[in-house]
Formats: C-alpha cells, structure tokens, sequence
C-alpha cells in the first residue's frame, strides 16, 4: 500500500480503526482477529485504538488487548506496525463518555496501556479530548513527560483546535506527530485543523472518515455525488470518500473502522484509486 510520514514513521495511508470491535454491536472476539488480520494482510500498517474503547466497566482497554492479541497471532511480519492508542475518555458502563485530563491520571492510563499492548514503549499516544477542568497544557505536560520518560514513543492529540495544536506542538517541543479530528463528507468542521496540518507537515487523522459507525452503509445513499463517482469508478462510495479525504492533503491517513474483514479490505484500495481534479473538486464541492 501507498506509505505517509507520521512524524519519523512510514505507514499506510489508510490505516484501521479499532472502536467497532469493541463498543456497542461489536462481534465476537474470533471475527475480530480476522478483521485485524485482514487489516494487515492488506498492507495496514496503522492501527487505532483507545483505552476507553470497551462496554462495561470491568474491561477498559477491551480493545488494546485484541490488537495485541491480533498481532501475537498474526502469521505474517508486525514489526513495521504502529499501534496508535489514546488516553483521556473514560465509559462508566452507561453508554456515555467521560473525561479525565488530569496529568497523574494520563501517566497512570498511558502505563495500563502499554502493559496491555505488550510493549515496553507506545508507538503512538493521543490525548484523547480537552478537559474542561484541566488547563490543557497541564494535560499535554503530562504527555510531554511520558514522551521524555520512554513510556510512548510519539505524541498525538485529538479533537483539538488550530489554537490547541499550537498550544500542544510548543509544549512538547515541536515534537507533536499527529491530530486526530472527526472528518468525513458530512462532517467538515475540522477543515482548519486539516489545513494547519498541512502547514506544518503534522499528520492529520480523520476519525469516522465514513460518517462513523451507524451511518457508513448509507454513505453512497446520503451523498449522491459521492456516489455517482463511485458509479463511474465501479467501486463502493466508502472507497471514493477515502481516496477524496487523502487526495485533500499529504499529511492526510484516514483511520476508516471495521468489524468485518470485507470493510477494510474495501477501504485499504482506496489508497491506489485515483481521483480526477475535477472530481475531487465536484466532492469538495458536494455537501
Ligand atoms: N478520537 C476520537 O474521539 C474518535 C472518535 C470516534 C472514532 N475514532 C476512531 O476513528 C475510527 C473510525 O471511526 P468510526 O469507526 O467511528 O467510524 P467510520 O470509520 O466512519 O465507520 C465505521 C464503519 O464503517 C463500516 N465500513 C468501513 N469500511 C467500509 C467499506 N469500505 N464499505 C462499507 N462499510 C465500511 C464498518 O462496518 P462493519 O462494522 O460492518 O465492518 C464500520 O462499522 C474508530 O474506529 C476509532 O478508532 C476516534
């Protein structure tokens, strides 16, 4: 698959979102592996996930113990593999999201996630969401320790603003790799996040590129020009708005959810399917 810089790394330009497998209408675990695995076999490697992705209470990071799982069984080479996992969000067990951005807090969760992944070091470590009772440099502080520490090897964010990922990339130095912010055809709030990105060759993730979990089926019905220029490229209107969201920026690697195996064997073409000037513009264009 086609590569993009993420900071020193080399990934796929699409990687794999993990969240499906492991919130609400997640399959079980042996579909999950096969999904991860089919990921891999495709050239993915970008890996997302979070240590609030899970259900209930007593199994936070539900989803870093499948992709460890994955990869320990995975028959192929995993070296090459960034596993990109987030801190911040908490789930009480009753469907909501809670925050908790407080720097003793972060350094806890970040080492819990390590010791889930197996790793002695964190590929890729996300500040999840902005606390609003935690000044936000307080929690990048605790980030830029963990990355002075050793405990992560690269420093994200998420859900950030043009103003926070200035504010993030001084704390830590200039060392800020990444921003991950909602994006896909009916969600572009974050197209100046997008654009900064591109200014400063920072690598920007869409999260629910497909318009997340219970809308992505009804991509091609809800955005007909996305689904005329799928028509005429004879693909699926998911693999258009992949190939459309990295043909908007090189800094751009889109990390499109599955719980299938036959989803992100879809998306990861998307990578080589190239879009016309002009229909990147009628899709930029298409609300
Ligand atoms: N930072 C944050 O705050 C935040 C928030 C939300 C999500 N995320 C991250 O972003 C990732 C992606 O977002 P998301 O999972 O919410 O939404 P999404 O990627 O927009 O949609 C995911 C759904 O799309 C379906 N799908 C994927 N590829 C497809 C294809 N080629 N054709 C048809 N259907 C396809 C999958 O169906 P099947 O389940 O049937 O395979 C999956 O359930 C998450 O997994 C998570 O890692 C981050």
């Amino acid at each position: 698959m086609i590569q993009r810089s993420l900071g020193p790394r080399s990934v796929s330009a699409v990687g794999l979102g993990g969240m499906p497998m492991s919130i609400e209408g997640r399959p079980d675990a042996e579909r999950s592996i096969a999904t991860i695995h089919a990921a891999l076999d495709a050239g993915v490697t970008l890996i997302d996930t979070a240590d609030a992705y899970h259900l209930l209470p007593g199994e936070v990071g539900h989803n870093e113990e499948l992709i460890a799982r994955a990869l320990k069984t995975y028959a192929g080479d995993t070296a090459n593999v960034l596993v990109a996992t987030k801190g911040g969000h908490l789930r009480p067990g009753d469907g909501t999201w809670t925050r908790d951005g407080r720097p003793e807090y972060l350094k806890e969760a970040a080492k819990a996630s390590a010791r889930r992944l197996g790793v002695e070091a964190i590929g890729l470590y996300q500040f999840h969401r902005p606390d609003p009772h935690v000044p936000y440099a307080d929690s990048i502080g605790a980030i830029r320790d963990l990355l002075d520490e050793g405990v992560i090897q690269l420093a994200g964010i998420s859900n950030a603003s043009v103003e926070q990922i200035d504010l993030a990339n001084r704390i830590l130095g200039g060392r800020l790799v990444s921003v991950q912010n909602q994006f896909s055809p009916a969600h572009r709030s974050s197209l100046a996040e997008l654009e900064h990105c591109t200014e400063l060759g920072i690598a920007f993730l869409p999260w629910s590129p497909l318009g997340g979990i219970r809308n992505a089926a009804e991509l091609g019905s809800r955005h007909a020009v996305f689904a005329q220029v799928a028509a005429d490229h004879g693909v699926s209107p998911q693999q258009v708005t992949l190939a459309w969201e990295l043909a908007l920026a090189p800094v751009v690697i889109p990390i499109p959810g599955a719980s299938r195996p036959a989803s992100i064997q879809d998306s990861a073409k998307s990578a080589e399917l190239e879009l016309t000037t002009a229909e990147i513009a009628a899709l930029t264009a298409a609300v």
